[in-house]
């Protein structure tokens, strides 16, 4: 069954929005999970992360960055297309108590799928103070919907072009030493290393700490392997034993080194893919 777009926005340079038709993902998703989504026959499978749902008109948002062949050619795509498979929602939801005073910590497209999982922190009872963060201003997006659900918003760019001039990580030594907040449980989703900069932060003072992790996945059902990860030294698969680990007990160092396994056949799918559009382009 093809899922059609319904809408396509440009939320910053490389940084796209889909709405999608695709009422079974809606049905039972939560916060935190994710979908598999291909485009055509042809294509390959890639997860995107729930940014957002409604229930009534059966839509799912997904928010995505123009990295490489399929995202690129994702972003190419129109209001009325269609995707051959959105297969979801995968993975477990993200584990929401009453708990106290939560920060939840988006870095780049971490923002996208921090609003659902913030929103349900909240909805919970929690305190939510929610830290967001890019290289700079023009990369921000969602800052009123992320405003709407958390009690507090701060905002970091690495230029200082809005809000602390610095990483996420600064801002969250600021809330656990000088503003001296007690806080319950940290919850990140971002880039890899900035999640393992957020584990060593918050290690000391023993807050528990929650990340999304992001490894290569292919089937995203715990058949392939593809997603292996390690946390206090056992073996796990991200897409069904995750994606959220405790931060303290993730082998960092071995998802980074995984992630770039395919490094060079990703730039040569890429060049094919971008030489076929010139191509198409001049005749
Ligand atoms: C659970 C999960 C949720 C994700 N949610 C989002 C999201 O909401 N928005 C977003 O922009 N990105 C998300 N990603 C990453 C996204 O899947 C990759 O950016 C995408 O697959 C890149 O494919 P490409 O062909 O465009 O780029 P490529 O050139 O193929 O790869 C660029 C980089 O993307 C990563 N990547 C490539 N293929 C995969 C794959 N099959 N699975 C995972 N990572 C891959 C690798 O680190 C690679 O170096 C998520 C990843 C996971 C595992
Ligand atoms: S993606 Fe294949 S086991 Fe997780």
């Amino acid at each position: 069954m093809p899922y059609k777009i319904l809408k396509t926005d440009t939320l910053a340079p490389k940084n796209k929005l889909i709405v999608v038709d695709a009422p079974m993902v809606v049905r039972h998703a939560r916060a935190g999970q994710f979908a598999i989504l291909r485009i055509d026959k042809e294509g390959e499978r890639i997860p995107l992360t729930l940014a957002d749902w409604d229930s009534e008109k059966g839509t799912v948002t997904f928010i995505f960055q123009e990295v490489g062949k399929t995202s690129i050619q994702l972003g190419t795509l129109k209001e009325g297309d269609e995707l051959l498979d959105v297969v979801g929602p995968l993975g477990n939801p993200t584990e929401v108590e009453k708990e106290g005073t939560i920060v939840t910590i988006g870095g780049g497209l971490g923002i996208a799928p921090l609003y659902p999982i913030s929103r349900a922190f909240h909805a919970n009872g929690n305190k939510v103070i929610c830290i967001i963060g890019a290289r700079n201003e023009e990369l921000l997006f969602w800052e009123d919907k992320l405003d709407s659900i958390s009690d507090e918003l701060r905002i970091c760019t690495d230029n200082g072009s809005k809000g602390r001039k610095g990483f996420v990580s600064d801002e969250l030594k600021h809330i656990m030493y000088d503003e001296k907040i007690h806080i319950d449980r940290v919850f990140a989703i971002g880039p890899t290393i900035m999640m393992k900069v957020v584990a060593d932060t918050t290690r000391p003072l023993e807050i528990p700490t929650v990340v999304s992790l992001n490894p290569i996945m292919v089937d995203g059902t715990g058949m392939c392997g593809a997603c292996r990860v390690e946390v206090g030294e056992k073996t796990f698969f991200t897409c069904v034993d995750g994606p959220d680990f405790d931060a303290h007990k993730v082998n960092f160092d071995m998802l980074m080194k995984r992630q770039k396994c395919f490094v060079n056949e990703e730039k040569r799918s890429t060049e094919i893919y971008l030489n076929k559009c010139q191509c198409a382009q001049k005749s």
